[in-house]
């Protein structure tokens, strides 16, 4: 027999940027919505766009088989509709926000739906609870590959991601140690360093740079020539997009004015790779490994943390809950108000276990501490 819940009918939408496991989340609230409560879905196309302007398609059972495993999402997604201060796409921003909030309510109701399931990172999420003080019944999922979602151990997204940035780290090993040079590889994550952190130990950085550990250029060109004098004629440097420059800045690649969040970081690698040649004269280069970390098929890890909160949401929703996200606590999965996650970013504690265990095993973090 079907628990029971007076909720019939759901929304969702994926919002931000894309990342794997979206496809396996989309799969989870539908199929568990469809098999144990007997709930009908709909999906949003292309963020909070499909809310604003009311494109959506019905999710049927058939629609969501066999996508477990794809990259990307079903449903399309934006990280630039901002329903609270919209900005057509190719505006440039020349053009006045509108105020579309009341839009979305709207057509929710239209749609006469119960919950709106909102899939995302902090910008997503925050204007999710926005909509949630505004009268829809909101529940977020958090993903991004940059692992900052506040409330949640972890993010879906986050493990293939890092996987992407190991095994690039693999291959820049071989023809850094074939031609003697310092290879660096920029990685996303926006202002945390978790992907950077996570993908670099995996792949064996010798040097890691984070934004929430400053760092010296001089101490990174000491430990590349200390490594040549001890006979390693090559170094891997790993370096976080949102790293400053000395002057105290990060390097912004470009500014999206439609977005929540406008900044696109982006170059900090070429400047790093560009300082250890000129101060060294070791041979450097500088790889942006880009939106290839967002690409491609979920991990293991991934498919099941995705399908695990895709289910924990819609229980959630079925039990009546609103205005929260689940998120991984521990070995479990919980509910954590949206308040407390909206416009809040989870950062790298300086001194966690994981930064100890890469000083440990000789990695620098470009500071004066081994
Ligand atoms: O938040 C995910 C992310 O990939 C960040 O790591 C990166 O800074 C940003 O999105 C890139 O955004 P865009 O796809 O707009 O270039």
């Amino acid at each position: 027999m079907s628990p029971q819940t007076d909720i019939k009918r759901i929304g969702i939408l994926t919002g931000g940027g894309d990342c794997p496991g979206l496809n396996a989340v989309i799969r989870a609230v539908v199929k568990t919505g469809l098999l144990d409560y007997g709930i009908e879905a709909y999906g949003f196309l292309d963020g909070f766009d499909g809310l604003i302007y009311n494109r959506r398609r019905k999710l049927g059972y058939d629609d969501v088989s066999n996508i477990l495993t794809a990259g990307g999402t079903i449903l399309g997604t934006s990280n630039r509709a901002n329903p609270f201060a919209y900005l057509e796409p190719g505006s440039g921003g020349e053009a006045q926000a509108r105020d579309l909030s009341g839009r979305c309510v709207e057509n929710f109701k239209e749609l006469q739906l119960d919950a709106l399931f909102c899939l995302g990172g902090d910008g997503t999420l925050t204007l999710a609870h926005k909509l949630g003080l505004r009268g829809i019944p909101v529940i977020g999922v958090p993903k991004t590959i940059d692992n900052d979602v506040v409330g949640t151990d972890v993010t879906f997204g986050f493990d293939s991601a890092v996987q992407i940035v190991a095994g690039a780290l693999d291959r820049l090993h071989t023809t850094a140690m074939s031609h003697h040079r310092a290879m660096v590889l920029e990685t996303m994550g926006r202002y945390s360093g978790w992907l950077a952190l996570v993908g670099g130990m995996g792949g064996g950085g010798d040097v890691i740079l984070i934004p929430e550990i400053p760092y010296r250029i001089e101490r990174v060109c000491e430990v590349v020539e200390g490594r040549n004098e001890r006979g390693k004629r090559f170094s891997i440097v790993v370096v976080a997009e949102g790293v400053c420059l000395p002057e105290g800045d990060p390097v912004v690649r470009r500014r999206v004015k439609e977005s929540h969040d406008q900044i696109r970081l982006g170059g900090i690698g070429v400047w790093i790779a560009h300082e250890i040649e000129e101060r060294t004269g070791i041979e450097s280069r500088a790889v942006v490994l880009g939106h290839v970390q967002r690409g491609g098929t979920p991990t293991a890890y991934d498919r099941v943390l995705a399908t695990r909160l895709g289910r924990a949401a819609m229980v959630e929703a079925a039990g009546g809950a609103r205005d929260v996200m689940v998120g991984v606590q521990g070995a479990d999965i919980r509910t954590v108000p949206l308040a407390e996650v909206a416009g809040k970013q989870r950062r790298v504690p300086t001194d966690c276990e994981m930064v100890q265990t890469a000083r440990s095993v000789g990695t620098s973090f470009g500071d004066e501490r081994r």
